[in-house]
């Protein structure tokens, strides 16, 4: 059974007061007050009232700076505020309306009116007190979903990313630490066209993001080959280079299975085009310059400067210092000349990286100078 609502009727007048009362006891809950400190003491209460009728004429604070302060405190304007008054000029009104208050009634009044206009803006108020709740309620299951959804995806990138690096141990951290690399650099694009200004703060994390899944295509290379203690053949490297198409048939596949989203296209560019050099010498498809997707680019300079530091079954790491002038020698063939000049600026930075994130045996070695 719906609660009895409650009203609180503010007049100076005692014969006001007993008719009002007359007319709505019958129907609610009444409070009734003389002044308008009582009335806002009232109106703050544990039990607030579900609707005020408001004298205008009354001793300080009158009916509009009563109203003034009940909609400057956010514990109370929603309280809807309704005058009652024999103030009858259309400039009162217009005044006490433009206050906040609801609705405007002026005496002497006819009992019915009061009671159908007091019924109306209870229902209003009930209406719009069920929308909000409502809306609270969706805002947090939206919340409860978009989380899960978050954690689904985080932990799928994770699963895919170490079932890929399970099957090329030496790699280690290979896959986290290029993830902080490429952080480095996404966060410290220059602000100009085709760089900073093109990313926005929602395609830099999906960038971040899909970077672990740059080799997953490796679980589709041989053994024989992944884990090869030495030069591969030209045969054999023609098959490791289809890691970058494997990887990508299998994003692209999905996506036209199951739709595409701005995650999913970043990490097939990342994977497909992560091997394309600056001058067009790179693979699987020769890209060159710009034509090569910026997160590609990003992941290249992430990828070869962290292959660099690392032991390999093939080589020993080389020192940092090495690793950086291998990437700046190769700006404008290997790699895009503006992400080698921010990746100058943000060396030391890569140093410490790697320096908190290397694989404990090679980490002495790597970082000697
Ligand atoms: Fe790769």
């Amino acid at each position: 059974m719906e609660q009895v609502k409650t009203i609180l009727v503010v007049d100076d007048s005692p014969s006001t007061l007993a008719v009002i009362d007359e007319i709505l006891n019958p129907h609610y809950r009444i409070k009734a007050v003389k002044d308008g400190t009582k009335a806002l003491a009232l109106a703050q209460d544990t039990d607030p009232p579900d609707l005020i009728l408001l004298d205008i004429l009354m001793p300080e604070p009158d009916g509009y700076q009563v109203c003034t302060m009940l909609k400057e405190n956010p514990a109370t304007r929603d309280i809807p505020v309704i005058f009652v008054t024999a103030k009858d000029e259309i400039e009162d009104e217009a005044h006490g309306l433009s206050l906040g208050a609801v609705d405007y009634i002026v005496k002497p009044f006819a009992p019915l009116i009061v009671l159908a206009r007091v019924r109306t803006h209870l229902e209003l108020r009930s209406a719009k007190l069920a929308l909000k709740r409502e809306n609270e309620e969706l805002e947090r299951r939206v919340k409860i979903r978009t989380q899960e959804l978050t954690t689904t995806q985080d932990v799928t990138i994770t699963s895919m990313a170490t079932l890929a690096e399970a099957r090329d141990k030496e790699t280690g951290n290979h896959i986290w630490r290029t993830q902080n690399f490429v952080r480095l650099i996404t966060e410290n694009l220059p602000h100009i066209a085709g760089y900073g200004t093109s990313l926005t703060p929602a395609d830099k994390e999906q960038i971040q993001k899909s970077a672990p899944l740059h080799d997953i295509g490796k679980v589709g290379i041989p053994d024989s080959i992944l884990l090869k203690p030495g030069p591969l053949t030209p045969e054999e490297f023609n098959i490791m280079k289809t890691h970058t198409t494997i990887g990508y048939e299998a994003i692209a596949r999905s996506e036209q299975m199951l739709g595409t989203t701005n995650f999913l296209r970043y990490a097939r560019e990342i994977i497909h085009t992560h091997h394309e050099k600056w001058d067009g010498s790179g693979y699987p498809l020769g890209l060159s310059g710009e034509a090569i997707p910026l997160s590609g680019r990003i992941m290249a300079i992430a990828d070869v400067y962290d292959a660099l530091i690392s032991k390999r079954v093939y080589k020993e790491p080389f020192p940092h210092t090495v690793a950086v002038q291998t990437i700046l020698q190769g700006s404008g063939s290997h790699f895009d000349p503006v992400l080698v000049q921010v990746f100058e600026k943000l060396s030391d930075r890569f140093r410490v990286i790697a320096s908190t994130s290397m694989d404990l045996d090679i980490e002495q070695q790597a970082l000697r100078c």
